[in-house]
């Protein structure tokens, strides 16, 4: 049995932290887990596994530089000065829908990417990825490597932010293959995951098992077999959610 001690500040960090309008970013993020996405693009950071997923979808679709990088990691005072240039630039209306106010960004936590098709002019704010070509081969292909796009017309009414084509979250797999199979936004998804709590029942998927654990406590220690490879991540509100892999 591996025995697991978690504390209660890891509500606050991991792939799978829920970052909105009703749930600030808590802990700032450690720069160090930041890479570049690659000497091209050395100002745009990303978190590192992050970046190891992107590299391998881009390589499985032949993207080659036919899809940009436009945004990745943002501090608070970056994301503050879009979101002050925007409300002058665009309004207050526009701004709402396309800019997180700041520290409610999802760039902030650095697991978060906008993308673009390649062109000589890319709007920062809205870059086009379409629903067709290379980009809509990368939409299909991502959440086989832990990507969701997090942003989406049907969802407007949960996430409050406008449909964002181009606005892809990292949350590991197979999170973003079981959202994607049960059309479940990143808000809905960690509601989902309290019907499966550590002690009484799992989710399964595949060779996966996944629980939450309501961290009502200043530590618990769980206990998990094995077999299995244990992946921990808070869910920035109230808990951690336990991603075990079966191994044999
Ligand atoms: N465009 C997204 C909502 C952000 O600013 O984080
Ligand atoms: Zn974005």
């Amino acid at each position: 049995m591996q025995e697991i001690l978690l504390k209660k500040e890891y509500i606050y960090s991991g792939d799978l932290i829920l970052v909105n309008y009703e749930h600030e970013l808590k802990k700032q993020i450690s720069t160090y887990n930041l890479v570049q996405f690659d000497e091209n693009y050395n100002d745009i950071l990303i978190d590192y596994n992050l970046n190891l997923a992107l590299q391998k979808v881009l390589k499985k679709i032949n993207a080659n530089d036919k899809i940009i990088p436009v945004s990745g990691y943002r501090t608070y005072n970056e994301q503050k000065k879009i979101y002050d240039d925007s409300i002058i630039q665009n309004g207050e209306e526009f701004t709402k829908k396309y800019v997180a106010f700041p520290n409610t960004s999802e760039h902030q936590t650095g697991l978060a990417i906008d993308l673009g098709l390649k062109k000589k002019k890319i709007d920062f704010i809205r870059p086009s990825f379409p629903y067709a070509g290379i980009c809509q081969q990368f939409r299909e292909t991502m959440s086989y490597f832990g990507f969701i796009q997090r942003y989406t017309e049907p969802k407007e009414n949960i996430t409050k932010i406008a449909s964002e084509m181009w606005h892809m979250r990292y949350v590991g797999y197979p999170h973003s293959e079981i959202m994607l199979e049960n059309n479940l936004c990143l808000e809905e998804y960690i509601d989902y995951l309290r019907n499966y709590e550590y002690g009484k029942s799992s989710l399964k998927f595949k060779n996966y098992e996944i629980m939450y654990l309501k961290m009502d406590k200043e530590e618990y220690k769980i206990h998990i077999d094995n077999n299995f490879m244990v992946k921990i991540s808070g869910n920035n509100v109230d808990g951690i959610i336990i991603t075990t892999k079966r191994m044999i």
